[in-house]
């Protein structure tokens, strides 16, 4: 199954992958996650998107196109993949189209209300990208990653100004993907307020899963 995860920051996307892929296992590509990790191995790519990334703004069109088409070319993604923080302008679903045609795309249904509670304590682990939360999920040693033992630390991006901003630039590029897709039919919409079982719950349903 080739499924895309569109919604705001601080939805649950990666949150819900993680539990996703072992439903339905497929890889979880998240634009975000790759992006960071080469800010963190300081790979020319990574310099170029660091200030773009921590000022809350989007990386260009063509570098993260060229990106998602090399990785959608490798093997262990020919069967299915969960497209996580991609596309998210119209231009890169153009081009996405070009190259791919997911089943269908997940709308994530949230207010800005329980965004902003989900962005302002989130955590995540610097080594292996696992999400927490200082409220709804903590790790069982503070700073330190269950699953890995790496340090858990607050993402650049999750400063006031840069959520204001990811939130001002998913209105204006991201959304209007939502009425892209739902003319295509391939948008399903999933309530994404309730806790993570309830999500998982409600994601199951409307794949029929
Ligand atoms: P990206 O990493 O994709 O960030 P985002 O879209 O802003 O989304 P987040 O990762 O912030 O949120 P999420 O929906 O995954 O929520 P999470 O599961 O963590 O992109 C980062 C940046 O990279 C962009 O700003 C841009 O600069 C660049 N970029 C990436 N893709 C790009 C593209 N295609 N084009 C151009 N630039 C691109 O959950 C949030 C918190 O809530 C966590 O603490 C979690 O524990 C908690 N939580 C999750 N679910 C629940 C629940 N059900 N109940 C309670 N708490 C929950
Ligand atoms: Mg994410
Ligand atoms: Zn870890």
């Amino acid at each position: 199954m080739k499924l895309i995860f569109l919604g705001p920051p601080g939805a649950g996307k990666g949150t819900l992958a993680a539990r996703a892929v072992d439903l339905i296992t497929v890889p979880h590509i998240s634009t975000g996650a790759i992006f960071r990790s080469a800010i963190a191995a300081k790979s020319p790519l990574g310099l170029t998107v660091k200030a773009i990334i921590d000022s809350g703004k989007l990386v260009d069109d063509e570098a993260t196109v060229k990106l998602v088409r090399e990785r959608l070319a490798q093997q262990d993604v020919q069967k299915g993949y969960i497209l996580d923080g991609f596309p998210r302008t119209i231009a890169q679903a153009e081009a996405l189209a070009g190259f791919s045609k997911a089943d269908k795309v997940v709308n994530f249904d949230i207010p800005d209300t329980a965004v902003l509670e989900r962005l302002s304590g989130r955590r995540v682990c610097r080594q292996c990208g696992i999400n927490y939360h200082i409220i709804f999920n903590k790790p069982q040693k503070e700073y330190v990653c269950d699953a890995c033992g790496g340090e858990v630390y607050v993402r650049d991006d999750d400063r006031e100004e840069a959520v204001r901003k990811r939130l001002e630039v998913y209105r204006e590029q991201t959304a209007p993907l939502i009425d892209f897709y739902r003319r295509q039919g391939l948008l399903v919409d999933v309530d994404a307020q309730p806790g993570t079982e309830g999500v998982v719950s409600n994601f199951k349903k409307a794949l029929g899963i």
